[in-house]
């Protein structure tokens, strides 16, 4: 099955792994995966529990140390031996957990670490302005910047974290299961601003279990299977069926072999793997 086809032309690759592995202990995490997302595109990550996601998204953002393989970002080789590395490169990252302080307010969560300071002191003006500069690049949708966390719905949590995410100006944004948490509204909320990200050039990548999320936003989408690449589609041209079939394995069982060298010995034409097959450059 292949997995080496590259779907963004070259200059426009923001980020890419190649080749990389991660062992903790007896467990081979992640196993010579290549992974790369281009400017203005939404990759997103499936897989079962266990395939590697979290380890690749921390080999990304700088948490774990990869054992081998290559990292590039902008075209060059870089080591990503840190979180303030990953920050400093441009790629940020939003946790599962999002890390909000529930009794501090949108403007406070948004800057904590990195205050805007004038003449030694912070500069709340100058944040609650860049604030609502962030918010309203991704038309969201918060009623005020000084309200504190704990009085926001999970869609709008989500909203703070992905506006803290972008200060820094970031080149990439990973986003781990966003929607996770979220009913089917609020969730609508967030695929949006997924897709204000990608308007404003961003490298977004998802991580998502729901299938139903990642096929109505993505570009592309990157299977992980047991540590290892399993599969790479276009959304466009990919079915739930073939989603499934890729993350659990079941495109490699018997049945399904059978039913592949049917399709081709009648057909001869186009080869019925599910793999991604790019030809022209994006
Ligand atoms: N810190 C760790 N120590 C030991 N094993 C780990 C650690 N992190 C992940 N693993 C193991 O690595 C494999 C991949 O895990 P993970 O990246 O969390 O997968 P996913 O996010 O796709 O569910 C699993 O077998 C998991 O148990
Ligand atoms: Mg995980």
């Amino acid at each position: 099955m292949s997995h080496s086809a590259v779907a963004v032309a070259p200059e426009r690759e923001v980020l890419a792994l190649r080749g990389v592995s991660k062992r903790f202990g007896a467990v081979q995490a992640l196993t010579d995966v290549d992974f790369h997302v281009g400017a203005g595109e939404v990759v997103a990550l499936v897989g079962d529990n266990g395939a590697g996601k979290s380890t690749l998204v921390k080999v990304m953002s700088g948490v774990y140390q990869p054992d081998g393989g290559t990292i590039s970002f902008d075209g060059r080789d870089v080591t990503i031996d840190g979180p303030a590395a990953a920050q400093d490169l441009g790629i940020a990252t939003v946790f599962q957990d999002l890390a909000l302080c529930d009794n501090l307010d949108v403007v406070a969560n948004l800057f904590l670490g990195r205050e805007i300071r004038r003449g030694g002191f912070v500069d709340e003006v100058a944040m609650e302005t860049e604030a609502w500069r962030l918010l309203r690049s991704l038309s969201a949708k918060i009623p005020s910047v000084r309200i504190a966390i704990a009085g926001l719905s999970g869609g709008q949590r989500q909203t703070v974290a992905i506006a803290r995410s972008l200060v820094g100006a970031p080149k990439v944004v990973m986003l781990d299961e966003p929607t996770a948490a979220l009913g089917v509204a609020q969730t609508a909320e967030v695929l949006n601003l997924v897709e204000r990200l990608r308007e404003q050039g961003l490298g977004v990548i998802l991580i998502s279990h729901n299938m139903a999320d990642v096929q109505q936003v993505s570009d592309r989408i990157v299977v992980l299977r047991l540590g290892r690449n399993a599969a790479e589609f276009r959304t466009a041209e990919t079915s739930t069926a073939d989603l499934v079939a890729a993350i659990t394995g079941a495109s490699d069982n018997a049945v399904t072999r059978r039913a592949e060298r049917r399709a081709t010995e009648t057909e001869t034409a186009e080869p019925a793997t599910v793999g991604l097959h790019k030809g022209d450059p994006a």
